[in-house]
This record gives C-alpha cells, structure tokens and sequence, in this order.
C-alpha cells in the first residue's frame, strides 16, 4: 500500500469510527471498539505493525500518519468514554434520588398452612375453650407407651390391629397418639383433661384412605362420674362446630383393649354424602372417632385412683378429618408438596390463618 492508499485507508477507518461511537453504549461496547480498531491486530493497529515493509526513506511518514491517526482516535474514545461516565452517575443519582427508604416493602403472596394444621388449630381451640390442655408427646416412642401401658402385652393379638415401624435402637414410631394418655397421667394425675395432637406411622398399604404418616388427636379426660354420655355429646360438637352443619354420627361397638367399654364414632361421608364413594369404601360412612371409658388397667398404670376416677378417652383421626371438611378425596395429596389443586387459601381461611402460621 503506498502512501495515498495508506491515507484513504486511516481516512475510512476514522468514518467506520463516526459511525460506530454513538451505537458504543456502555465501557465494555467502547473497549471492544477500541480494541478493534487500534489492538495489534485492530484495523489501525495492524497498519502500525507493518511499517518495517515500506522502504526506508517512508517509514518516517508513514509512522508519523499512522501515529497521528492513533492519537485522534484515542482521543474520541476517551471523550466518548467521558459522555458514557457521567450518564452512568446521572442516571445513578436519579434512582438515588427517587429511592424512598421509607416506603413499606414489596408485599410477598403468602401461601396458608397446611389443611391438616388449619383443622388441628380448630380443634384445639375448641377444646380449650372447655378447659383442656393440648399435650404433645414424642413421635419416637418406647413399646411400653405405645402398647404395654395401654393394655396391649407384646403377646396380645391386638398388636397385630398397628402394623408397627420397630426402630433399631428398640423403640417405636408411635402407631398412635394414645401413649401420651399414659404420659398425661403420670405428668398430671386426676382430674384430668388433655387434647394431643400429633403425626403417626404405620406401616400401611397406601390406598385413597390409609397413609403410612397421618395426625391423630388424642382426647382425654378423667374426673369424677365421667361417662359415655359425655364423650358422645363432645364428639357431636366437635364434628359440628369443625365442619360447620349438622353432622350424623353412628355409633358402634368398638374394640381397643385400653378401653371398656369401647366404642367407634363415624360420620357421614362429606365426599359423596353417605351415597358410597372410594373414600367411605362405598359404606357412606366415614371412621373417624374411635373412644371409649378408659380402662382401669391403663388408669392404673398411669397412678390414677380407680375407685374415685373415671374417664373417657378418644383418638381422632385427623387428617380423614381434613378431608372431609376440604372435600379432599384422595389422603395421599395430603403429605405430596403441592396442595394448590385441591384446596384454596381462602378455603383454609386465607390470611388470617396464614397470620397466625407466624406466632
Ligand atoms: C387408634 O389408633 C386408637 N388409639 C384410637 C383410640 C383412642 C381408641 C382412645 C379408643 C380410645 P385406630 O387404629 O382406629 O385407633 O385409628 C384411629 C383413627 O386414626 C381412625 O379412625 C382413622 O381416622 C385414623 N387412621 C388410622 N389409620 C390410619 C391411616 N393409615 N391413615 C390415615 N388415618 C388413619
């Protein structure tokens, strides 16, 4: 290239430049374009690189444009660079400006709790309310309060009702929550009225109504002339006031061996009515309060004075109860992570239960 070609050329590469400054809109955009242009291999830069090729008597000249070219357009990229700075403080102390640290901050969608906690806390309430104590007792449990001090010798066919996770270290997950009866009456003594709410295990074949991890409540009182009458009639406000209508009981014989008499309490189906569905087995009844007066073997074992005490006892079952009253069919939903399909928020009671999730 002589020295007319080698103008032309620095004179297009500075109207590539024009052309290309305004569209740089950040440092990084303007570096590269620098780089590309004055970079050893860069359009000027590779120019540069070459003089050694022109004949001695050039190589000054050609330097000398070369180098001037350079400078001229180091010197629009700074000044563009100068413009890119300052827009950046600009528009900075703008959103300084309009940043308000006393505005309230962003609102998040709360989620509720989960149905089963929504029903505990209503039943707790309830029960409260008539002067009982809400006891909680260990998930992991010894076989003497799970079964021994409930009646249940290790060699009784009863055991057999509780298909039973045993645990290394010989205790048990509890099949149920009457253990805390025992731990109550120990904890306590007489007169006696305590509500335990809790998760057990057994190990279940799974269908639309049996999971190997559900909530009971354990209900019990002791106190002098306690007797069926009174359970049943609890039980009927319990089922009222949680599903909000007239709910139907049937009461049936029951067997438990830590109660005697005993006694199952079942309401109607909510899912299908009492017309039969899967959730029901197709009996249009739902089991959901066994009970019965507890018996004076667990009274005694528990220190309690049989010939002055009586009392009832009953194991609520829980999440069938959250079932009926969100109309869930299926108990497996229950323990799975998304709850959205089947029950809304505002079903749960939205906000105000969400709210006191917090406490
Ligand atoms: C008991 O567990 C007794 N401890 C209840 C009791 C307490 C009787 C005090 C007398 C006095 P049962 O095994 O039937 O009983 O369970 C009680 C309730 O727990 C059932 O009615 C049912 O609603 C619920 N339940 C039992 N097994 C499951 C399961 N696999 N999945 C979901 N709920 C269950």
């Amino acid at each position: 290239m002589d020295l007319e070609q080698l103008n032309q050329r620095i004179a297009e590469i500075e109207t590539q430049l024009s052309a290309a400054l305004p569209k740089a809109t950040s440092v990084d955009a303007l570096r590269s374009l620098e780089s590309g242009i004055l970079g050893k291999k860069g359009s000027l830069g590779s120019l540069l690189g070459n003089i050694r090729d022109y004949p001695a008597n050039q190589r000054g000249q050609v330097g000398q444009l070369a180098n001037q070219a350079k400078g001229r357009i180091k010197e629009r990229i700074e000044k563009r660079l100068g413009e890119l700075r300052s827009a950046d403080v600009a528009a900075e102390r703008r959103t300084a400006e309009s940043y308000d640290p006393t505005l309230p901050g962003v609102g998040r969608a709360m989620g509720s709790v989960h149905p089963v906690t929504a029903v505990q806390w209503e039943v707790e309430r309830l029960f409260e309310r008539l002067g009982f104590t809400v006891e909680a007792g260990p998930e992991m449990e010894s076989e003497h309060n799970n079964f021994e001090a409930l009646n249940i010798p290790a060699s009784h066919p009863a055991r057999d009702m509780q298909d039973t996770f045993f645990l290394e270290n010989g205790m048990v997950l509890r099949t149920h929550t009457s253990p805390v009866q025992h731990r109550s009456m120990i904890k306590f003594g007489a007169p006696l009225r305590v509500i335990a709410p809790g998760r057990c295990f057994r190990y279940e074949t799974l269908d639309a109504s049996h999971e190997n991890t559900f909530h009971q409540i354990e209900g019990l009182m002791i106190d002098e002339n306690i007797s069926l009458a009174n359970l049943i009639a609890l039980a009927q406000m319990l089922l009222c006031e949680v599903m909000q209508r007239d709910v139907k009981l049937r009461v049936r014989p029951g067997y438990f061996p830590f109660v005697e008499p005993g006694i199952e309490i079942d309401m109607n189906c909510e899912i299908c009515g009492g017309s039969g569905c899967p959730t029901c087995k197709n009996s249009g009844w739902v089991e959901i309060l066994p009970a019965g007066m507890v018996h004076p073997r667990v009274l005694k074992a528990g220190n309690i004075d049989t010939n002055k005490y009586t009392g009832f006892a009953f194991g609520l079952g829980l999440t069938r109860l959250a079932m009926m009253k969100f109309a869930i069919r299926d108990i497996r939903v229950l323990n799975s992570g998304d709850l959205r399909p089947i029950v809304s928020p505002m079903r749960l009671g939205g906000p105000i239960i969400a709210g006191e999730g917090m406490r």
